[in-house]
């Protein structure tokens, strides 16, 4: 989402007289878009924020400035200069980046510029972003922002805002552009695009996302349709029945679990059960079969007993998921979960158990990969393979990272691929067609 959003701004700089630049030592501006979900992301930033510091001895007049959601969550307290050592010239909100060139002004002028306004419109659905960090083949498109779920652990409903839904015809139109310019795989991204909604003035009728994915799947059979993320509660039947219609829709499904333990759940405010978890990757397997399914897990939540801990690794074993991201809990500040229950799993207890759910996950991960050694699977070129050039790399509907020797393909280019071996993380194989 910030990738997407880091287009935005790129896109709303250069359309006033900025350009962008690979090195930062060369720039007289330096954003940095920053994420707050979890404390160790927005170390990191504060961690830059200071090594960012020693530029400005040699550029007086360099300006740095913090975007997004920390930019949300910590207001001014950014713009006074703090016991880290650190100084920031503007803050800037995730509804506000229509806004840089009149802030770039105040700050420009020596003054400190924020603007953290949240809207409850603004999609930037006019926007044409930047693609300045692209591989030329896949690329984001947000289709809608924000997030009204407050799962109790998460900060995102706070610093993103109410949900809105952009325009689906700027969304159709934008995948069309990408296509003609070469891009032959879009994700469609939003905190959670199942609640995409569309209401047409003229008639009253609702475009959801069952129709709107549909409807980018349509833009041309060569183009690949990704999604992320989808909350289990609104993972419909009638989602799973358009993805299995339309062999382009990736057969990859992202669908954040965080807990396998039902009470877990309920503090989590979830709303929904294990139960009701199993049944929705009953109904993928059952619509989609051989869909890959990943999800994201949290470990060491307030009051998760061993037993509950245990039941987050028997449901990854049952559900057998190809791949997952996997956190310690994060106690945020301000959520529903700071206020309401204590932060009382111990360190080494969370870390431990984080241990058990990666290295389950790996085992996981690596079985799913066995499974498609022998088979042919259909690759989209990225680029050469980062480890050698004489190799380029892919992924497959599935998702899976494929690597294979370099025939002169070219990146966008499909490969029917024959899977000879795997890691964990990757497939290896040989382009079988030209
Ligand atoms: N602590 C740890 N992980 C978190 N996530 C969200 N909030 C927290 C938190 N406070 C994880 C969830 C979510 C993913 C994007 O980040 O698993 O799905
Ligand atoms: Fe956070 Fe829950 Fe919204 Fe995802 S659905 S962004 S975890 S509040």
């Amino acid at each position: 989402m910030n990738f997407s959003d880091s287009e935005i701004v790129a896109s709303v700089m250069t359309d006033n007289q900025y350009s962008t630049t690979q090195d930062h030592n060369e720039a007289d501006v330096i954003f940095l878009n920053t994420c707050s979900i979890r404390d160790n992301a927005e170390q990191k930033v504060l961690n830059r924020l200071k090594q960012l510091q020693s530029l400005r001895k040699k550029k007086p007049g360099l300006i740095i400035g913090v975007l997004g959601c920390m930019a949300e969550r910590m207001k001014t307290s950014l713009l006074e200069e703090s016991g880290l050592g650190i100084r920031v010239d503007m803050v800037v909100g995730p509804d506000a980046y229509r806004d840089l060139p009149q802030l770039m002004l105040d700050a420009e002028s020596g003054h400190k510029a924020i603007n953290i306004i949240l809207s409850s419109e603004e999609t930037y659905a006019d926007i044409t972003p930047v693609r300045y960090a692209s591989n030329g083949v896949s690329a984001f498109i947000s289709i809608m922002r924000g997030c009204e779920n407050f799962c109790s652990y998460c900060v995102v409903p706070f610093t993103r805002g109410k949900e809105r839904s952009r325009d689906p015809q700027t969304i159709v139109g934008e995948a069309r552009e990408l296509f003609e310019a070469g891009y032959r795989e879009i994700t469609l991204l939003g905190q959670n695009v199942n609640s995409y909604r569309w209401l047409k003035e003229e008639n009253g009728l609702a475009t959801g996302f069952p129709q709107l994915i549909e409807m980018v799947a349509r833009v041309s059979p060569w183009l690949r349709v990704r999604f992320a993320t989808s909350h289990p509660k609104d993972m419909s039947d009638e989602l799973l029945e358009v993805i299995a219609r339309n062999p382009n829709i990736c057969r990859a499904i992202h669908l954040p679990m965080q807990s396998g333990s039902s009470s877990v759940l309920k503090r989590m405010n979830r709303k929904y059960t294990s139960e009701d978890y199993k049944s929705r990757i009953e109904a993928i397997r059952r619509f989609i079969p051989g869909c890959a399914i990943s999800t994201d897990i949290i470990a060491g939540f307030c009051g998760e007993t061993p037993e509950e801990h245990q039941q987050t690794l028997d449901m990854m074993e049952w559900a057998g998921f190809d791949f997952a991201f996997m956190f310690k809990y994060s106690e945020r500040e301000g959520t529903l979960a700071a206020k309401k229950y204590d932060d009382d799993i111990a360190e080494e207890v969370k870390t431990s158990r984080l241990q058990e759910i990666i290295k389950l996950q790996q085992k996981l991960s690596l079985k799913s990969n066995k499974r498609d050694v022998g088979t042919v699977v259909e690759v989209l070129v990225e680029g050469p393979s980062k480890r050698s050039p004489d190799f380029v790399s892919g992924r497959s509907s599935h998702n899976k990272v494929v690597v294979f020797p370099d025939k002169g393909y070219k990146p966008g280019d499909y490969v029917m691929v024959k899977v000879n071996s795997c890691t964990a993380a990757t497939l290896l194989g040989e382009g079988i067609s030209d």
